[in-house]
Parts: C-alpha cells; structure tokens; sequence
C-alpha cells in the first residue's frame, strides 16, 4: 500500500509561556499556509490549549495535550480530566512518554488506562514506547517495546489502534542530541507493525507510528524516508519555528 500520511507533532514539555508561545504558534502558522501534504499537531502544556486552540482554528494544526488523568472526574488534585481537553477542540493526547515513565512512576498498566481514557472522549492517543540505554546494550528492545505495547493490547484490544498513533522514543535518543540511526528506527518501526499484523493486518498497515528523539531540521528527512517510519514526535526542535517548520517539510 502506498505510505500513510505524515504526522509531525510537536511535544512542547514544560517550555514556552504565553509570551513565547504567541509568536511561535503565529510562524509556524505561516510557515504551513496551503500544506496538505503532511498532518502537524502541536502538544503544549494544558493551561495554554485555550490560546492554541483559538490561534489554532481554521489552519488544519491540530491541538494536542501532553498527558491526561485516566479518571474521568473526581476527587484528584492537580490532575486534568479527558472532559476538560475536550473543552478545547484537543485532537491528540500523548500517553506513555517515557519523562511520564521514569518520573512520574507511570507504569504499563497506568499508560493503557490513560490510553483508554483518551479513546472513551473520541481523542486520540499517541502512545509512546521505547527502551533505555541499558536496556538496548542488553538486548531487550524488542521485549521492552512488546511489554508496553501489549500492556495496552490486552486493555483495549487491536481494534483501539484503529485510531491511536505509536510514537517510538528510544530514551537514550531524547533530549541528547543522540538520534536513532534510521536503520535502528526502521527496525523497531517495523518489529511494532508487525507485533500488530500479527492480530489484525490492516490495521498494522494502517497506523503511523512516529519516531522521537532529538529529530532535528538536518536528521528529519532519512529518518523520515524509511518504510514504517510516518513522521516525528518532536521535543526541542519543535520549540524554534523554523526548525520545526523544516522538520514538516521533510515529511512530505
Ligand atoms: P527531543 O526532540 O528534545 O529529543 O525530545 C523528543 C521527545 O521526547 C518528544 O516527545
């Protein structure tokens, strides 16, 4: 079948403000006028989507969020619920990442709950997996990125990867400057659509999954270039216009 769409979507973290975001959000805006070749997102700390989502309309950007509970209301201080997000046109919701993992203590278990909270408000999950360092110089990537994805294959069923984005973020590549070869990227990418072929086919071929991990302006395009690789999950260099800017179009 002929490559599925790109996604470039744009993990802000715990950066910008209203001041920064504005003049952010604005270029990117202009820097994407009359793109349809590539779909861009952009993930920013929840207390700023209102701003997003108005700066936002009309262009084919879509929102995102960073994280979500995965209670529906409730007695939960500090949390943000699906119900909330969807007060402001969120599309995508990231669920999983690997800063959630290790600080936060957000275990398998955890992530698929979230990751089903997300689908149960029509949003949609982008499911982040990957392996340590020590991790992959044991030879465990492949258990360590099964172990995650079946955490939520047993919740939810294949069926739910209908409508979720995968986005391998190998954590020894994040924030480090070191990235994945786009060999070792299309090796994990293709081990996950296979995990998935192996309980339904089409919707394997179907699913973007996005690569994460110091994806910069001059690293996009071979990595993008590979067979199962449909785009990125983009920390730092999402937080410069005119790199995230070269980032989209070396999806297309
Ligand atoms: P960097 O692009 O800063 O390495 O971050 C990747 C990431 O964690 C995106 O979610």
């Amino acid at each position: 079948m002929s490559k599925r769409q790109s996604l470039v979507a744009a993990n802000w973290k715990m950066n910008s403000n209203l001041a920064s975001m504005k003049p952010l959000v604005d270029a990117i805006k202009a820097g994407l006028v009359d793109n349809n070749d590539v779909d861009v997102a952009i993930c920013a700390p929840s207390l700023y989507l209102p701003e997003l989502e108005q700066r936002l309309a009309g262009t084919g950007i879509a929102v995102g969020a960073q994280n979500v509970s995965e209670h529906e209301a409730g007695a939960f201080t500090g949390e943000i619920s699906t119900t909330m997000l969807n007060d402001f046109n969120c599309h995508f919701v990231i669920a999983g990442h690997s800063e959630r993992r290790s600080m936060y203590a957000e275990n398998d278990e955890l992530v698929a709950d979230k990751f089903a909270q997300i689908q149960s408000a029509a949003m949609v999950p982008i499911l982040c997996v990957g392996e340590l360092l020590s991790e992959r110089e044991a030879g465990l990537t492949e258990e360590v990125v099964a172990r995650q994805l079946d955490a939520v294959l047993s919740k939810s069923g294949v069926a739910a990867f209908s409508q979720a984005v995968i986005a391998y973020e190998p954590v020894w590549a994040i924030g480090t400057g070191k990235t994945a070869s786009k060999e070792q990227a299309q090796e994990v990418h293709e081990f996950i659509r296979q995990r998935l072929a192996q309980q339904d086919s089409t919707i394997a071929a179907g699913i973007r999954i996005l690569y994460g991990g110091s994806v910069k302006a001059d690293n996009a395009k071979e990595l993008f270039s590979m067979t199962d690789v449909d785009g990125g999950l983009i920390g730092g260099a999402s937080l410069k216009a005119n790199d995230f800017l070269a980032i989209c179009r070396a999806a297309r």
